[in-house]
């Protein structure tokens, strides 16, 4: 099969210019200006915005945690992110502590195999750093494709290591050409403020942000660069979301340290004041939670400033029901937020037309960047020949609002209920095949292969 896309306005991070591209089987095979090639599909983007699939590299997607699952599947989670221009996915596979990493795996694979309709890989969260452990991450990153090792800094009992466990594991993975990702908030002091704020009858979901602090998430930002410092382990701090915290890597960068930060789109459009909204509140109790509208004006700057790498969603949906656990108790309310559909459109909304950003640096952030981070760089994150045909085709200029009466997440509630946002994904291609045209998915489940990545030693 080939496609020929017409005329339109081509973006990557870093070239802008009106061009054709063709493609044959699954990539790109030529672009440049009037291809006289005839294809089986031709698709005229004239006047349309062209830029590669994105990539969310933060995901949960049918995930148990805090005594539930998150809503989506990964058929509906991939399809969802299809709609919203994002093609590929990273999920986390969670280690059971006491059991091995493999085993782990096998029970991830037992949702995802077959079952998504977009591409996916996974990281790797090491909740339990023993001898057992180390052995393994060799053979993840040289045969299972899976690159990137996840740490929890928080969630004791369930997720967390210490920092013993840390070094071990950065010293293991650095040996081994992998990258640590870490979600860098400070368990200990946070489980204090919860158990005092519980304690004094404060359990509304106000009170899960007071009990997060920025100074929780700086300290251990600090402290997690450190670390990395010491060791020489690549490290990548997902979900991002304040001044201090960005501060810490600001230091990194000074000894020139593989640091990278990821935030997710929630941070940059929306703020604290949401959680004044009583128990409605709960919809976006989410860990770390939103902050103040200095700390979004931080990380605009941080994105420009090249401290920020990448915008991703931490996709990890509830249903209202399931928040409702939390009626009686912010503790109890799982933590998470649904954004797959909509990053790519709200971070060009409110960042390309609101020009905080430019387009070359909004294909940066929301696919080139980690694509060369977690080791799928030129296969994916960017549109040139021999690379996969993963491509949106955009409207910059159609307006329309956002609900959960029209969304494809599998989440009764939309974080962004009634938002009007300027530019809309038209056609999505996957690996060479029109995936979503007008409004409608064309591909089912089992569709979405798993990427195995490499090395990734070489990042930028
Ligand atoms: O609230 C969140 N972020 N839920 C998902 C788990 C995590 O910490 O990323
Ligand atoms: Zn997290
Ligand atoms: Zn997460």
């Amino acid at each position: 099969m080939s496609v020929l896309i017409k005329n339109g306005r081509i973006i990557t991070a870093s070239d802008d210019y009106i061009a054709d591209i063709f493609i044959e089987g699954e990539s790109i095979s030529a672009i440049g200006k009037n291809l006289s090639m005839k294809a089986d599909t031709e698709i005229d983007a004239t006047g349309k915005l062209v830029f590669p699939g994105g990539i969310d590299p933060h995901v949960h997607l049918d995930m148990p945690f805090m005594g539930t699952f998150s809503s989506d599947s990964y058929e509906t989670g991939t399809r969802a992110a299809l709609y919203g221009g994002t093609t590929m996915v990273i999920d986390f596979v969670l280690q059971t502590q006491g059991k091995s990493l493999q085993h782990a795996l096998t029970d991830w694979k037992s949702r995802s195999d077959n079952n998504c309709v977009g591409d996916y890989s996974f990281h790797m969260a090491v909740t339990d750093f023993n001898d057992e452990t180390k052995k393994e991450i060799k053979h993840f990153i040289e045969q299972e494709g899976i690159v990137s090792f996840k740490t929890f800094m928080a969630y004791k009992g369930a997720l967390m290591i210490d920092d013993r466990q840390m070094i071990g594991l950065m010293e293991e993975v650095k040996k081994c050409g992998g990258l640590i990702n870490v979600h860098a908030t400070n368990g200990d002091m946070i489980d204090y403020l919860v158990a005092k704020h519980r304690a004094e009858g404060k359990l509304s979901p106000l009170y899960h942000y007071l009990s997060q602090p920025e100074i929780t998430e700086a300290e251990a930002s600090e402290r997690f660069v450190d670390m990395a410092s010491y060791t020489g382990c690549p490290g990548y701090i997902v979900h991002l979301t304040c001044e201090g915290a960005l501060n810490a890597v600001r230091n990194a960068t000074k000894r020139n340290q593989k640091m990278f930060v990821e935030t997710c789109i929630q941070y940059l459009v929306l703020d604290a004041s949401l959680y004044e909204k009583d128990f409605e509140g709960a919809k976006w109790v989410m860990s770390p939670p939103l902050r103040e509208k200095k700390d979004q004006a931080t990380l605009w700057a941080g994105i420009n400033q090249g401290l920020v790498q990448v915008v991703a969603t931490d996709h990890c949906p509830f249903k209202w029901e399931q928040k409702l656990m939390g009626k009686n108790d912010f503790s109890k309310i799982p933590n998470g937020h649904p954004a797959i559909e909509n990053r790519m459109e709200l971070l060009y909304s409110e960042g390309v037309v609101k020009e905080k950003i430019t387009l070359n640096k909004y294909v940066e952030v929301t696919s080139t960047n980690a694509a060369k981070i977690f080791g799928m760089y030129p296969r994916k994150g960017t549109l040139a020949p021999g690379s996969d045909a993963d491509i949106v085709i955009f409207d910059p200029n159609e307006k329309h609002v956002l609900s959960a009466a029209t969304h494809h997440m599998n989440v009764d509630y939309s974080g962004y209920e009634g938002r009007e946002v300027t530019g809309k994904v038209k056609t999505v291609l996957l690996r060479g095949k029109v995936v979503v045209d007008d409004n409608k998915c064309l591909v089912e489940k089992g569709y979405g292969q798993f990427i195995k990545r490499r090395k990734v030693s070489q990042i930028i």
